[in-house]
């Protein structure tokens, strides 16, 4: 008979046992067992070097303050991600910085601003992310969040190194005229790592968890109407997509997004030009920097929606287009997109 009293070496190694067995019940398998079952999406690219100092600055800067990196499986999620994430979308964000930091939590829990799981699909153009940094309200006029100055500088414009950003920030902006501004190390890192939140496409036969119906009005769910697709909306495609580099009144940026008003490709008579455009992105015009494609944001029928927006609104008076030949493009153009 065991008698703890007077035995206290088994005492100890009882107690001890009791806490080794609890731990790894509690603690050391769940986590192991998670690791095992949520490696990398096979099409997942690895985090680059740059891109985790980025994380790290997106750390240190507190936009986890105002930025969730979560879409949850509610229907109102829809407009962060064209699915639910999953625990491998945080494969590579979890690894630990080193021994003595914990891996830093991204999944946020305000939504002051829009969630980022995808914002390198929805912004990704480098121009467009460092300008919002620099100052948001040069790009979106009524933001509200903070301006991130210090992660630029502003030098002479003979002290412009060939690898520099310049950023086209307006005369009057400037703390001293006939200076530019460019970005540090820490605001290219950022940015690199802001273009690298993309969610990445399940392997081949995994459905993708459906997005559960929020309630109508009348208490029903609105999966039907919302599956059916309400008409699209031109205007409304254009003011939540394009117009944040085309600008509200589609007269764009000087030296960073191209005007839609009055454009001649935008008024020429066949609209295959343009519908290549916004499928596969554009890199073409010699002061600006490239336009990355809209085809894994939008499907056919809301491409043509805004295409025709555009033809027939800010001045533009040109024939419209449909989805058929979207459809048909798309297949050319960006065929990874066909769903
Ligand atoms: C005080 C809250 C706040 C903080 C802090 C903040 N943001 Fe924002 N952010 C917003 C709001 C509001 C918007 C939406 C308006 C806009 O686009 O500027 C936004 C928009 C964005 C967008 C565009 C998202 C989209 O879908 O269009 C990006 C990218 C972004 N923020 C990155 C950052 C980064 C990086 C930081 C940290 C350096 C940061 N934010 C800190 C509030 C904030
Ligand atoms: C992230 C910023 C960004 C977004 C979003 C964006 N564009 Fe662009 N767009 C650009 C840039 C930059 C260029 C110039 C590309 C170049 O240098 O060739 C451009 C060029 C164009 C052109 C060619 C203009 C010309 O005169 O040749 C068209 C047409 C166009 N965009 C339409 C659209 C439409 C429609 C949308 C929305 C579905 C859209 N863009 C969304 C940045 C953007």
């Amino acid at each position: 008979m065991i008698n703890f009293h007077k035995d206290h070496a088994t005492l100890v190694n009882v107690a001890l046992m009791g806490f080794v067995l609890l731990s790894t019940g509690v603690a050391v398998a769940p986590s192991l067992s998670m690791q095992d079952n949520n490696g990398p999406l096979p099409d997942m690219p690895k985090m680059t070097v740059q891109e985790r100092r980025g994380m790290n600055v997106y750390v240190a800067e507190g936009c986890i303050a105002c930025h969730t990196q979560q879409v949850r499986n509610l229907e109102m999620d829809k407009t962060w991600g064209s699915r639910p994430s999953i625990p491998s979308d945080y494969y590579y964000s979890k690894q630990r910085p080193d021994i003595w930091h914990n891996t830093p939590s991204l999944l946020g829990s305000e939504r002051t601003g829009p969630d980022l799981t995808n914002v390198g699909v929805r912004k990704g153009s480098v121009a467009w992310q460092m300008m919002h940094l620099y100052d948001p309200r040069m790009v979106e006029k009524a933001s509200i969040m903070p301006r991130y100055g210090w992660l630029f500088k502003e030098v002479d414009s003979t002290a412009v190194k060939p690898d520099d950003v310049v950023l086209s920030v307006p005369a009057e902006k400037l703390e001293r005229p006939g200076r530019v501004v460019v970005a540090t190390e820490r605001a290219k890192d950022l940015v690199a790592y802001m273009l690298s939140l993309k969610q990445a496409p399940l392997p081949e036969g995994v459905a993708p968890e459906a997005f559960i119906a929020s309630p109508g009005a009348d208490g029903k769910r609105s999966a039907a109407t919302a599956e059916s697709g309400a008409a699209v909306d031109g205007a409304a495609i254009f003011s939540s997509v394009c117009s944040a580099c085309h600008q509200p009144d589609g007269k764009g940026l000087p030296g960073a997004f191209p005007p839609l008003a009055g454009a001649d490709l935008v008024n020429e008579k066949d609209p295959l030009k343009m519908v290549d455009i916004v499928l596969g992105g554009y890199d073409a015009l010699p002061n600006y920097g490239a336009m990355p494609s809209q085809a894994s944001l939008l499907n056919d029928e809301e491409i043509a929606a805004v295409i025709n927006y555009v033809r027939s609104n800010f001045g533009n008076d040109a024939p419209p287009t449909d989805a058929e030949t979207v459809k048909t493009q798309r297949a050319v153009i960006a065929p990874e997109t066909v769903q």
